[in-house]
């Protein structure tokens, strides 16, 4: 089943992403449908999250998936036209189960459509097609209302699933197809069969078409973030590879993939084939798994990298000037500001800024607090090494990477959700400070005074079967359960909300801090629930009162 498009070795390692398939269920499959869009980094699994839900609807017989990924097919407005609807019969007749190709081309496309209402529907666009100079709007607007003549002549929904959907953009340079998007709009306003769910890698480029007012994509869509994972995914994918192994090792390779899973998976595969030829699973071997997968020229995370850094720079402009930018953040020990690189690379502010903002809207660099972070933290330390020229072998003993070994934790991570953990250092540290002292309830959000518990224990609280974290847990008698958020946006019900739930059960006071502050709904909740909240202005004060 589905052979050519979702591979068996992939459908047995799938794992984790139940929240995210119920939420694409939830909109998809509502009794009223309501259109999706994925957003996430590449290699993040929006694609593989796709095809697990395409698989689960195999025996659905209300839907008809479409799937089409727009990078393979956004070259010219005719091939488009003509691709976008092979791919529309490919999955009515083939679903998943042939090769493409006959559905790709003119004329086999045609032998392909077995059933004469659907050639029917092809006439005007293949008749497009054969003029010396088709009606560019006319083509889009017929291969666009496919969709639903599909729909109604195979008496399913349609769900079409346009995957890197930014790629339609490339049409806006071609003659009579710069409002492409408006055309998609139109003939999507008049179909009534057809659910669509897009998806796309460059969210900067996601963001403008579906959060910009002069998008016409403006507001379409329900947004489903595909974070990276959390531990307790990442647990389960490594068990499908090594079922023995133990919790702090599995913590290992969470860490070493940031969650991202196309590198765990590769960093998995390493792993087996270095305890194929020695020894059983240890710190050391995932170190050296992990150093020779990114930094040696074999590595497939090295050429993924390698891919990544010279596609990314491609679609910006300013090649070198980004390139130093990005060898400057890599090699520094901590995130850096635009005044420092600007020292750095001797460049004026306005230049710096202006590239920086580039980096970040080709999705390399996050700026948080005014620091200039990479987002993805395999990519920063492979920038480190490989830039200057360093190599590792393919499989390393442990004395050949002596120092790369040593430099390791070092010189991997530094990603933005760092500042949030250094911020729960903070936070612990003032607790030390509470030792029985009274202060104002408004730092707290409350109008009584409070007492501060000494606490005797102070720290991070992860559940025995690892369902629960929370930032901090401080008890003595008391329990108090903290939550630290050190975004930019004010938090929101939901957030403080979620974070009751879960730190209710374990403490008898829960406490958020948020660096921007909080929502009026978040506000009636807290004070509703007696939860305490601050925001960085009240945990400034808060310090200056305690270290008196
Ligand atoms: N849920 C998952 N379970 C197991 N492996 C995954 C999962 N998601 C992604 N992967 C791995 O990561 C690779 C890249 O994922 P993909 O879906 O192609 O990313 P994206 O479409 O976001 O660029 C996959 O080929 C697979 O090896
Ligand atoms: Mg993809």
């Amino acid at each position: 089943m589905l052979t050519y498009f979702y591979r068996k070795d992939d459908q047995d390692i799938f794992s984790g992403r139940k929240r995210e398939l119920s939420l694409l269920e939830g909109y998809l499959l509502a009794q009223r449908p309501a259109d999706a869009h994925l957003s996430g980094l590449r290699r993040i699994g929006k694609t593989m999250l796709i095809k697990e839900f395409i698989k689960r609807r195999l025996r659905d017989r209300a839907v008809l998936p479409v799937y089409i990924n727009l990078e393979e097919i956004a070259e010219t407005p005719e091939d488009f036209a003509l691709k976008f609807t092979g791919w529309h019969l490919y999955w009515h007749y083939a679903k998943g189960d042939r090769l493409p190709g006959p559905f790709l081309h003119l004329p086999s496309l045609l032998f392909e459509a077995h059933d004469k209402a659907l050639r029917d529907a092809l006439l005007p666009i293949t008749q497009e097609l054969e003029k010396a100079r088709p009606d560019r709007q006319r083509l889009l607007q017929e291969c666009f209302g496919f969709s639903e003549s599909l729909a109604r002549f195979a008496k399913r929904r349609v769900l079409l699933f346009l995957d890197e959907f930014q790629e339609i953009q490339n049409l806006t340079n071609f003659d009579q197809t710069k409002n492409i998007l408006k055309i998609m709009r139109g003939v999507k306003d008049r179909s009534e069969h057809v659910t669509y769910c897009i998806s796309g890698s460059i969210i900067s480029e996601m963001e403008w078409i579906t959060k910009d007012d002069r998008s016409p994509f403006f507001n379409q869509f329900n947004h489903i973030d595909i974070p990276p994972y959390s531990p307790q995914e990442s647990r389960e994918l490594i068990r499908k590879f090594i079922p023995d192994i133990d919790a702090r090792n599995a913590g290992l390779l969470h860490h070493y993939s940031g969650g991202n899973p196309f590198y765990l998976v590769q960093l998995l595969r390493k792993t087996v084939l270095f305890l194929g030829r020695e020894e059983e699973t240890s710190e050391s071997l995932i170190k050296r798994a992990f150093i020779s997968e990114t930094l040696s020229p074999n590595g497939l995370i090295h050429s993924y990298c390698n891919y990544l850094y010279s596609v990314s720079l491609q679609r910006a402009k300013g090649y070198g000037v980004l390139k130093s930018l990005l060898d400057a953040i890599a090699a520094s020990e901590s995130s850096m500001t635009q005044s420092e690189l600007a020292r750095e690379l001797r460049m004026t502010q306005g230049a710096v800024r202006v590239n920086l903002k580039e980096l970040q809207a080709i999705g390399l660099l996050t700026e948080r607090d005014r620091r200039y972070f990479y987002n993805d933290p395999v990519l920063r330390y492979w920038v480190a090494y490989v830039q200057n020229g360093i190599e590792a072998p393919d499989f390393p003993k442990e004395k050949d990477l002596v120092s790369l070994i040593e430099e390791l934790d070092r010189k991997y991570r530094l990603v933005s959700e760092e500042l949030g953990r250094e911020k729960e250092g903070t936070v612990r540290e003032l607790m030390r400070l509470f030792a029985g002292q009274r202060v104002e309830g408004r730092l707290f959000g409350i109008t009584r005074t409070v007492m501060l518990p000494r606490f005797k224990s102070i720290k991070r609280f992860v559940s025995d079967e690892g369902r629960t974290e929370i930032d901090v847990l401080a008890r003595n008698g008391v329990r108090w359960a903290v939550e630290v958020k050190w975004k930019s946006k004010a938090v929101g019900e939901k957030e403080v909300s979620a974070f009751f739930q879960k730190a209710a059960a374990v403490a008898d006071r829960c406490w958020y801090v948020s660096k921007a502050g909080f929502t009026k709904e978040a506000k009636a909740f807290a004070s509703k629930k007696e939860m305490f909240l601050s925001s960085e202005r009240e945990i400034g004060i808060l310090k200056r009162e305690l270290e008196k």
